[in-house]
């Protein structure tokens, strides 16, 4: 089968470096924002929150690859506070970076994956919006809004040979989770039913599965341990 050309966006974070490493028969295209990964292949970097920004890297990208078969996106932020002493900014930054940066590679890439007549899309969601932590509106909102961009782009597309899913993440040892202090983190191992985090691995063969797999299209896929069961 011909190897994949996949932009993974935030190959610069914790999940998305381990990612990178794992797609050794396909052609990765890493995409960081601040933090070069300094990884071989090929690096291209943008504020996913600019949609002018995105639209350059895309046609870079295309340029150089002819087409992007893949699109993972695994770039995200948290800012975490009670509603009741948010700063608006920070609230509408998580936003931007989460939702709407989403929608902006995604707007940026399905052209030429409707020329090509394929594509996946896959965007890492979070299980904080399936179950509700203190303190994580902003990122718990643009997280259960990517589902309702997922669920549209998989109708708009469904014709066209791609599909478009969303992870579920719950609780993975990268990243994120290193944002919350250890006595907090050990609390919520405690309340994972299998008494771990995620391992990246785990993440990896999650998205191969929906590569393969053209009949899925327009899921949330819960990848959490049994934390949250729909
Ligand atoms: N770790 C977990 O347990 C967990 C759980 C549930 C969901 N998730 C989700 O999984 C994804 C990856 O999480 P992580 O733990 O790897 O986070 P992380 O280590 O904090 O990495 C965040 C990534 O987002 C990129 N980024 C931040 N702001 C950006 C912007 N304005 N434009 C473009 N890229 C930007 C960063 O790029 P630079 O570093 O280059 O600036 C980095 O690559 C996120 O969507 C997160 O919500 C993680």
């Amino acid at each position: 089968m011909r190897s994949k050309n996949i932009l993974l966006i935030g190959a610069s974070g914790g999940i998305g470096t381990k990612l990178a490493t794992m797609f050794t028969q396909d052609n990765l295209i890493l995409h960081y924002h601040n933090h070069n990964p300094n990884k071989p292949g090929y690096s291209v970097a943008a504020d996913i929150a600019d949609y002018g920004a995105v639209e350059s890297m895309v046609k870079d990208i295309l340029d150089r690859f002819e087409r992007i078969d893949v699109l993972i996106n695994a770039s995200g932020i948290s800012i975490d506070g009670f509603v009741h002493k948010f700063s608006p900014e920070a609230w509408r930054k998580v936003v931007e970076v989460n939702l709407i940066g989403s929608f902006n590679v995604i707007r940026a890439v399905l052209p030429s994956m409707r020329a090509n007549h394929y594509g996946r899309i896959i965007t890492l969601s979070s299980v904080v919006f399936q179950r509700p932590m203190m303190g994580t509106s902003a990122y718990s909102a643009s997280k259960a809004a990517l589902v309702g961009l997922t669920r549209t782009v998989a109708i708009e597309n469904a014709s066209m040979g791609i599909t478009c899913n969303c992870v579920a993440l719950g609780y993975y040892d990268a990243g994120i989770l290193y944002q919350i202090p250890p006595e907090a983190r050990e609390e919520i191992r405690g309340a994972i039913p299998q008494k771990r985090f995620g391992e990246i691995e785990e993440i990896y063969r999650t998205i191969q599965y929906i590569i393969d797999t053209e009949y899925l299209t327009g899921q949330v896929i819960s990848v959490n341990g049994g934390l949250y069961m729909s």
